[in-house]
């Protein structure tokens, strides 16, 4: 099994993100709110744009009722730089409009101070 540490805990606050290499992958770690770390490939699946140059927010999802929204998962959602695609980073990177794509993504786990990801 390939792993590599590819930073500290202290590198990433929660509702943070970060680019980094696994081997010759650029790879976008998350730290989500809860203090959980996810990662994925550092590329959109519609036209590959770097998903560290968007945000970590929520989503207006779940809504109940016409016209009305409830803006939800804060910090839980990676939204694309280029047009605004959706994934949801704790259900495997899929996307929120379509689930049945998702972000090729990565195991991983904490030791001590380091971030380690591994296939
Ligand atoms: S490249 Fe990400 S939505 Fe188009």
């Amino acid at each position: 099994m390939k792993e590599q540490v590819v930073c500290k805990t202290t590198d990433i606050d929660p509702g943070e993100m970060k680019a980094t290499n696994f081997g010759k992958q650029n790879v976008l770690v998350c730290r989500t709110l809860d203090g959980e770390f996810y990662a994925f490939l550092n590329q959109c699946t519609h036209q590959g744009a770097p998903l560290d140059k968007g945000i970590m927010c929520g989503a207006t999802i779940d809504t109940s009722k016409p016209g009305e929204y409830h803006y939800r998962r804060n910090g839980e959602i990676i939204r694309c730089p280029w047009h605004g695609r959706e994934f949801d980073i704790k259900n495997e990177g899929r996307m929120l409009a379509n689930p049945e794509k998702k972000l090729p993504n990565y195991k991983v786990r904490v030791e001590d101070e380091d971030v380690i990801v591994y296939k």
